[in-house]
């Protein structure tokens, strides 16, 4: 399972990462595409590419309150279940903890359980319940932090 760090993203990434984004989201979860397509270009985008084929998920992370933010993530439906959503939430966590940071945060959708447990598994927890913050749901700040 490989995951790159994709120092500058072409535009075949971006359609990439937008397209799976439609797929993946609905309604206010779906950033416009200028949004998108600023936080590719002035974050870090991680691509999990199996075999050095085409790549089947993404992660990228953006800067708030000092500290790395997971602006988003998704892999692709086919490809769900197998394991490469730890795959980059691990290069996520890992770049992010060798680059100094000893916090990483993240909002996610009251009802998104999947996600939710994938996070859990991978070290973060629910630091707030943001009543109201999604126009349809809650949302919820979760953490992860390095002692
Ligand atoms: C959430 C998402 C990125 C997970 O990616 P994935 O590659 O399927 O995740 P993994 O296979 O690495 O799963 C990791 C763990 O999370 C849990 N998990 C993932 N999806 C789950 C689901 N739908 N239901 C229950 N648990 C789930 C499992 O416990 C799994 O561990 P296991 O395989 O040991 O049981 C993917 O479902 C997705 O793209 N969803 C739509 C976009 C989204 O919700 N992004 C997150 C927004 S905050």
């Amino acid at each position: 399972m490989s995951v790159k760090l994709i120092e500058n993203p072409t535009e075949g990434d971006i359609l990439y990462v937008n397209s799976l984004t439609r797929d993946s989201f609905t309604g206010v979860e779906v950033p416009p595409e200028s949004h998108l397509r600023n936080a590719v270009k002035s974050g870090r985008l991680f691509l999990s590419i199996p075999q050095d084929s085409q790549p089947v998920g993404y992660a990228i992370v953006t800067e708030r309150y000092d500290a790395p933010w997971l602006f988003s993530m998704a892999v692709d439906p086919y490809a769900r279940k197998c394991g490469y959503g730890q795959g980059l939430l691990k290069a996520v966590t890992n770049d992010a903890y060798d680059r100094g940071h000893r916090m990483v945060g993240l909002t996610v959708k009251q009802d998104n359980i999947g996600a939710q447990i994938m996070y859990l598994k991978a070290g973060f927890i629910v630091e707030l319940v943001m009543y109201n913050y999604y126009i349809d749901a809650d949302g919820l700040l979760m953490r992860k932090r390095w002692k």
